[in-house]
Formats: C-alpha cells, structure tokens, sequence
C-alpha cells in the first residue's frame, strides 16, 4: 500500500469514529459541543492517531484494539490548536481551511473548548483502560506517557518559551528546546504510548523512543519552512505567520536549505534506529519519509 494509500486510510478510520467520542452537538450546553464538533471535525491529518496505530502495528498488535487511545490523542492535539491559534498565542484566523476557534465562538468558548477536548481525551484514555483487549496496565502506562508529554515539562513548556521568544535572537539550543518540547515530544509520546499498548519489549520501546524524538523534530522544522514555502490552500492555515510574529524557527536561524538538510538527516537517522523491525515497520518508515515530503 502506498503512504498515500496507508495515510488516507488511517485518516477515514479516525474520522469515522471521532464523533462516537463526543457529546452530541445538541447536548446542553449546546454551544461547547457544537464548538468541540467545529474543531475536531475540521480535518486535519490524524498523524498522531495514525502514529499511534502503526506503532502498536509494529511491534505486532492489532491497530483496532488501540483505537480508542488513537482517538484520544486526536482530542488533545486539537486542544493545542485551538489553544495555540489564541490571540494570546499565536493569534491566527485559519486553521484546517476554516476560520479558526475564537473567530467563530469567541475567546471564552475557545480556551473552554481546549479545556473540553483535553479533559474528553482523559475520559476516552481511562475508558480504554476498561476495555479487555489491552491489560489496563499498558493503558495506565501509555496515559502517563501522553500526561508526561503534553505537560509543563513537554509540550506546554515548549510553548511558554515560543512565546517568550518572540522577536527575541535566541541560541541554537533555546531553538531546539522549543520545538522539541512543542512538537517533538507528543509525536514521540504517541509512538511510545501505541507501542506500549501492543506489549513491545523494552528493546523495541527504546528503537522507537529513538525513532520518534528524530522525526518528531524534523516535523516542526518542515512546518516552519511550510510557514514561508507553503500553499495556504493546500496548508489550511495562513503562511507568513512566523514572520509576521517574529517567532524562532528553524529557517529563520539557519535559512530554508540548512533547515531542509537538517530535517533530512533527521528522519534518516529516525528511520536508522528502526533497523531491528520487520516490515511491519515499514507505515512507520514511510511516515517518516512523508514528514520532509509533506506539502501540507
Ligand atoms: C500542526 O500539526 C501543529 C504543529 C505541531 C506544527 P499538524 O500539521 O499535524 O496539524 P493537522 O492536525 O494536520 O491540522
Ligand atoms: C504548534 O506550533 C505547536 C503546538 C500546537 C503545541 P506552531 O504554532 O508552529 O503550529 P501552527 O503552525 O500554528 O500549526
Ligand atoms: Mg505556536
Ligand atoms: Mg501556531
Ligand atoms: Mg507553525
């Protein structure tokens, strides 16, 4: 099956079942759900659920049996959009070719939609742990996985210095610290929390912690230069948004060509660390590849 094939595939499987995990967009109040149905079911490339899937694929499970988890983490990256999105934040007006949370319901349902689908994420994760498919142990260690990522000490820290960075010269490593922890470290979180739902061993679990750090950068350094090189059509959001911000990226510390060449050393060394895997691994190579290809 080719990546386009494995990717749209994983993408229906999601988007079929997403809304099965939410209230009904006419449970009262009607406004938080309609606004959680708005941004969840935006679109969007369910990378993370995907990755999630082909990780526990990988070391050999059923890609099925980790699906409630796979949905979980969809809930919580669009918690990071719609937050990231924020005129506190980002300040952006498109995301998913759509007008963005806030534009549409406001800046109160906006940062309370994000608290919905974050808090949803732990009903759906906690839920999965009662399922019998998969020992409640795996699943209580794959949500600590994801709490661990998404914190103060992951994702959330990434984010507190991008905004502390704005219009800031900032060194190369205060760089590599905000896009590893913003980005890097929830898509390695999914790779380790399918993993661990399939039952890997820990050799297994460390290839892929490698495999998922290496491509979990590569792909904020591609979304910075998409940020600048970018369709907006094809992207769904603003392109120039970086600029406009002064935000500290990739390209704009060591130009388009260095970031490129950078981002492919990268996921080649992610996709080097997976040289003990059969070719079951293989939707995870692919991936991977797809990440510097991406146009989107
Ligand atoms: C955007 O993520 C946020 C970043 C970490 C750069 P995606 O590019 O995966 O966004 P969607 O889910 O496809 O909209
Ligand atoms: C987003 O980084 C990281 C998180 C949402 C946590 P960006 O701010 O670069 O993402 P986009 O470009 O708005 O999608
Ligand atoms: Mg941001
Ligand atoms: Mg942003
Ligand atoms: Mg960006």
């Amino acid at each position: 099956m080719s990546i386009e094939n494995y990717l749209g595939d994983g993408k229906k499987l999601i988007d079929k079942v997403l809304a099965e995990y939410l209230p009904g967009k006419e449970a009262y109040p009607e406004t938080i759900h309609q606004s959680m149905h708005y941004s969840l079911l935006a679109g969007g490339k369910r990378l993370r659920p995907i990755l999630v899937m082909a990780a526990a694929e990988a070391v050999g499970a059923d890609r099925r049996t980790v699906l409630p988890f796979a949905v979980a983490v969809e809930f919580i990256h669009t918690y990071t959009l719609v937050h990231d999105d924020l005129p506190a934040l980002d300040d952006d007006s498109l995301r998913r070719g759509k007008p963005t949370n806030h534009k549409v319901f406001g800046e109160a349902i906006a940062v309370l939609t994000g608290d919905a689908l974050l808090t949803q994420a732990f009903i759906i994760m906690t839920q999965s742990a009662l399922m019998e498919s998969i020992p409640a142990a795996n699943v209580l260690r794959a949500a600590n996985e994801i709490s661990r990522a998404m914190g103060s000490g992951g994702v959330i820290g990434g984010q507190v210095v991008d905004i502390q960075s704005e219009g800031k010269e900032i060194d190369p490593e205060t760089l590599e610290y905000i896009h590893i922890y913003k980005t890097g470290f929830f898509f390695k979180a999914c790779i380790r929390s399918g993993a661990i739902l399939g039952r890997a061993e820990s050799k297994q679990l460390a290839a892929l912690s490698e495999f998922g750090s290496h491509i979990g950068l590569a792909f904020q350094i591609v979304d910075d230069i998409l940020d600048i090189v970018g369709d907006k059509e094809k992207l769904g959001k603003d392109v120039g948004s970086d600029i406009d911000k002064h935000k500290a990226t990739y390209p704009a510390l060591y130009g388009l060509e260095a970031s490129k060449k950078q981002a492919e050393k990268l996921v080649e060394e992610g996709i080097a660390s997976l040289q003990d895997f059969d070719e079951r691994a293989d939707p995870l190579r692919e991936i991977a590849r797809f990440f510097i290809q991406r146009t989107f």
